[in-house]
């Protein structure tokens, strides 16, 4: 099975949908280590939890991004990994380590990407008055939560919606996108080429395979 790790920085809600999707026999992966930048991140928990080999890298014992980025490395190569899913880890990543996991190295993203990318997606998308909202699965480049796009799933923005309302209907369907789309990429199914992934027979609609 492929060795996966997932990077976190706080809550670790998608991690845990990546965790029970792992726990089905079926599923081609297994996750083999967490890694948080913050030590007190919820996510370590569910990972101790799950018996999984957890560490806290700390960015702020680091003098740059580039030795920070040697320890992740260093953890990421010891415990064998072949694909890293960041899932709500609030690090910049340098073109450096971006293109050494190239093809190997996926984000999950509150938006329909290209649209509202960074941060305070929901907020944002509240005030520009969108009626459609959803999240991304994307293969990792150097720039902020963009590289080719795997995996969308859309919801409605309904009258009354507040950022929290909003988010939570957004974060059920992350929570079913991103297995779908790690199994795609571990199945290679989902693949680089060049600059975009092309389509294969199996086809995301909301959020899980058909
Ligand atoms: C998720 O909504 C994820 O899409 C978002 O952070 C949240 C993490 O929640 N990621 C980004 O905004 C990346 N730019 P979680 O810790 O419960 O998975």
């Amino acid at each position: 099975k492929a060795r996966i790790a997932v990077l976190i920085s706080g809550r670790g809600s998608n991690l845990q949908a990546l965790i029970d999707a792992a726990a089905n026999p079926d599923f081609p992966g297994d996750i083999a280590l967490v890694i948080s930048n913050r030590p007190n991140a919820k996510g370590l928990e569910r990972a101790q939890e799950a018996g999984i080999q957890q560490e806290t890298i700390d960015h702020k014992d680091f003098e740059n991004r580039e030795d920070f980025e040697a320890a992740l490395n260093d953890a990421l190569k010891i415990a064998k990994i072949d694909f890293v899913c960041l899932a709500g880890f609030m690090r910049l990543l340098t073109d450096s380590f971006a293109s050494d996991w190239r093809g190997r190295l996926i984000n999950i993203h509150p938006s329909l990407l290209p649209a509202f990318k960074g941060l305070h997606v929901h907020e944002r998308m509240i005030e520009a008055g969108v009626k459609v909202a959803g999240c991304t699965v994307h293969f990792v480049s150097s720039e902020v939560d963009a590289g080719p796009i795997i995996g969308q799933a859309v919801v409605p923005v309904l009258p009354g919606d507040t950022e929290e309302t909003l988010a939570a209907r957004i974060l059920e369907q992350e929570h079913l996108l991103y297995p779908a789309c790690l199994k795609l990429l571990i199945d290679g199914k989902a693949r680089l080429s060049g600059n975009s992934v092309p389509y294969t027979e199996d086809v995301i609609v909301n959020g899980s395979l058909t």
